[in-house]
């Protein structure tokens, strides 16, 4: 056994033992931090601090979280009335999402690292966060789907970048060093939780090459290669077989191998174990454990590594290279943390503390985002915004009228304050409150009387509506997508007795079927708000209020209720089969009725799009003939690969004209209709996106460049780009414009 030759192995070994989620230190000696000189000048002649007291490091909490503000999910960050009592809590993701405002994302990266480094240098929080969630929003039941950035891989992949860059990067725009770590979870394909009798500690995920490539992967990817995040951690699922955690080609060919990951692979918590005892899949949890760090697992979140990689070694199932490997990618991430520089409050973001925490700027920053991203469904004439000049009373009703925890979702921390749908609408004009439902489950029409006679009294009648946590959350998904319990009964009769205006506002991770209001003249308006946030209520009143101009687009397609009916959430598959039915998945392979489609959202303006360059024929030219393919004369497709592809691009030049009386900000979307060449190509696909601010009748024009190669191909069966040949059709707004594609 090579532990017999290697006078370093119990010190390997003693390390391996810190690699679960909390570093433990047997030494008497415990510093408060890592590599204190002052205190320890031994400490000097290492050239990390330059570095370990005989590990005379501090115990090492890996698992903090950061999905939309810093939260006290993991164990390494906690609140106290003391210490810091809250954090800034964001709009969950999905709503942040609807906002296509790349700067946004990019800005709450920052924002929240600020915060969090704060909350290290006080003692309460770690620096690696295991945050965002960049899985593909696939079915609308997942419970985690408001955790996500929603069903498109393009949207999906540019949120992960901007945020991870947010949190990651430093002022010096030095590369090596990170503010905080993020971590690109779930690798991958993981989008089911729990779901009638299918969980994911069971799940195998069978996924066809096809889908792994262009749907289920690409945002991992590109948090890897354009967002250099300094983790990636994989599911709990299987993937046609096998455990992500133990499986090498996911793992240490693809996300070490291909992708060049700087940084750690971790498990979730604890998915060895979960290989173990629920998959069984190995008879011993030495196995499992050879199986992961052999696959290339780093940490482990749980204590399956600290347990049993000194048995695994000695059993030789596992060799030295590889538990070497995985000390030193968690411990150069350390490292460029500046885990070990010393003291915290002398280095770079050393001044953060309390101070930095629920700032003004970042309260006002929550309601801001929630305000980009609350989606306007729909507005019949007259209907919003509402003046409060007009509004002798407004009539607030529906379980979440008043809602405050259920605003942010899963993992949220402690936020500052909350304003609620009731206490923001209130500050603009005089309110009557009735809750109709006590509860989202609404199982129970006692509160109906009431709120209908406030809703005969009223100017006007906002039903916030939806759904919370006990609904759809982490471990929770839901079996049907209607408004729960009686709530649709409770808008429909309010709306009936109402004398003005009812304003139908959804608050839900997840797209639900509202046809019925949608169909109902007298639910004159219907906005989705997602779970907004601490200040989602302030966002909700400026946007009824018309204080802004609501400019968010749906992040993923709503569904009728036959969709749930008839689709087994545990199939995986993207594409459709019309030989059994299924209908596919997401705006790009589902022809099927929608009740709102994916990208959209109304204005209180209307804009136009026009046209001003855009090519009608391009010619490309290969730098390698493709080979056996096909000759110039038949071919259908070229490889999309950059040795044979080259790079050549194009301009789509257009002017967005505001043509209405308030100022708004308008996402603009280039979508593209491939040729159907190559088999189970997407319908449709989201090339680029941009949003811009417009004045009351004013225009702009915007320029999308188009990289032929990398934006127009589509993957193949066997995961392979390939640029089809012929006509592909741009689409943005109602603007259609057909370009022909020749070699
Ligand atoms: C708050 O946390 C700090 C740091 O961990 C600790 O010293 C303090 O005792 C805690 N206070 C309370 C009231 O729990
Ligand atoms: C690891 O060992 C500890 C102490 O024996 C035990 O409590 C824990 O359940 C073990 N964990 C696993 C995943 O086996
Ligand atoms: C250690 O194990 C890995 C994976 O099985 C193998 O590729 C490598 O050659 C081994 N290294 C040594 C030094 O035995
Ligand atoms: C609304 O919720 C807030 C915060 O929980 C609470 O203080 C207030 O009393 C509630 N208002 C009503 C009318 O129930
Ligand atoms: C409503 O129904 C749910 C699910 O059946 C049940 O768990 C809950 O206790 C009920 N609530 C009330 C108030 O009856
Ligand atoms: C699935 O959900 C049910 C009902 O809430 C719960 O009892 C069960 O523990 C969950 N299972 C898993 C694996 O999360
Ligand atoms: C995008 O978000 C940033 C940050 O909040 C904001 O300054 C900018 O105005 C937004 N862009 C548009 C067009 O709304
Ligand atoms: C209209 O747009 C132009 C540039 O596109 C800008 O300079 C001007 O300030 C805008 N006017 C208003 C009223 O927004």
């Amino acid at each position: 056994m090579a532990s017999q030759t290697n006078p370093h192995f119990p010190l390997l070994l003693a390390i391996a033992f810190l690699l679960s989620i909390f570093l433990s230190v047997s030494a008497q000696y415990s510093p408060r931090f890592a590599c204190d000189t002052d205190n320890n000048p031994g400490l000097k002649k290492f050239l990390f601090s330059d570095s370990i007291d005989r590990l005379g490091i501090p115990s090492y909490g890996w698992w903090s979280e950061a999905l939309h503000g810093v939260s006290d999910t993991g164990p390494a960050t906690w609140f106290n009335k003391t210490v810091v009592p809250g954090a800034t809590s964001y709009p969950q993701v999905i709503l942040t999402a609807a906002s296509f405002n790349e700067s946004l994302w990019n800005l709450l990266g920052k924002v929240v690292s600020t915060e969090a480094r704060a909350m290290y240098n006080t003692g309460v929080a770690g620096l690696t966060f295991w945050s965002p969630n960049v899985n593909i929003f696939r079915d609308p039941r997942w419970g985690r789907g408001q955790e996500t950035p929603g069903e498109d891989p393009l949207v999906a992949s540019r949120y992960g970048v901007a945020y991870v860059k947010g949190l990651q990067e430093t002022e010096d725009g030095d590369e090596d060093r990170l503010k905080i770590g993020a971590c690109c979870k779930h690798y991958t394909a993981y989008d089911l939780d729990n779901w009638t009798s299918v969980d994911r500690f069971h799940f195998n995920a069978i996924v066809t090459q096809q889908d792994l490539e262009d749907t289920y992967n690409l945002p991992f990817k590109k948090c890897v290669l354009d967002g250099n995040v300094a983790s990636i951690m994989c599911s709990f699922n299987k993937i046609n077989g096998v455990p992500a955690c133990g499986d090498k080609e996911l793992l240490e060919d693809t996300v070490r191998g291909k992708w060049k990951l700087n940084g750690y692979i971790s498990s979730d918590c604890d998915s060895l174990d979960v290989m173990f005892k629920d998959m069984r899949y190995e008879k011993t949890p030495e196995q499992v454990t050879a199986d992961a760090l052999n696959a290339g697992l780093d940490l482990n979140c749980g204590d399956s590594l600290k347990n049993f990689t000194a048995s695994a070694v000695k059993k030789g199932l596992v060799n030295e290279t590889m538990v070497n490997r995985a000390v030193t990618n968690s411990f150069t991430t350390l490292m460029r943390l500046g885990f070990f520089d010393g003291n915290p409050s002398k280095q770079m973001y050393g001044k953060l503390g309390k101070k930095d925490v629920c700032t003004k700027a970042n309260q006002d920053l929550a309601r801001e985002t929630a305000r980009q991203g609350i989606v306007l469904l729909k507005n019949n004439l007259g209907s919003l915004p509402l003046l409060p000049s007009d509004i002798k009373s407004l009539a607030v009703i529906g379980p979440n009228a008043n809602a405050t925890v259920a605003m942010i979702g899963n993992y949220a921390g402690v936020p500052c304050k909350y304003t609620t749908p009731l206490q923001g609408l209130s500050d603009s004009v005089e309110t009557l409150y009735e809750e109709g439902c006590d509860h989202v489950m609404c199982n129970s029409t006692e509160g109906f009387e009431k709120a209908k006679n406030i809703a005969a009294k009223a100017d006007a009648v906002v039903l916030v509506m939806g759904t919370d946590l006990s609904i759809e959350h982490e471990a929770l998904d839901r079996t049907e997508i209607d408004l729960p319990g009686q709530q649709n009964l409770l808008v429909s009769e309010v709306a009936y007795a109402a004398r003005g205006p009812v304003i139908l506002v959804v608050m839900s991770g997840g797209g639900i079927d509202v046809s019925f209001a949608k169909c109902n003249p007298k639910v004159t308006s219907i906005m989705w708000v997602g779970l907004p946030g601490q200040e989602g209520g302030g966002a909700l009143a400026d946007v009824i209020f018309g204080r802004y101009n609501p400019g968010g687009r749906l992040p993923m397609t709503w569904y009728p209720r036959s969709y749930t009916d008839t689709v087994t959430m545990s199939n995986m598959n993207m594409r459709a089969d019309p030989s059994t039915g299924y209908p596919g998945r997401s705006y790009r392979f589902y022809r099927g009725e929608t009740v709102y489609p994916f990208g959209y959202g109304l204005s209180y303006s209307l804009y136009v799009h026009h046209l001003v360059k855009a090519p009608k024929q391009l010619t490309i030219s290969l730098k390698k003939p493709a080979t056996g393919q096909c000759s110039k004369s038949t071919c259908k497709s070229i490889d999309a690969t950059d040795k044979v592809c080259g790079s050549q691009s194009f301009d789509v030049e257009i002017t967005v004209t505001n043509i209405g009386k308030m100022a708004g900000s308008h996402s603009v979307l280039l979508f593209s209709y491939p040729p159907q060449v190559i088999y189970n190509s997407p319908q449709k696909q989201l090339l680029d996106f941009k949003r811009v601010q417009l004045g009351p009748w004013n225009q702009t024009s915007i320029k999308f460049k188009v990289d032929v190669c990398k934006q127009l191909s589509v993957v193949d069966k066997d995961g392979n780009m390939k640029l089809p040949l012929g006509r592909h059709v741009l689409q943005i707004g109602d603007l259609k414009h057909s370009i022909n594609l020749k070699i």
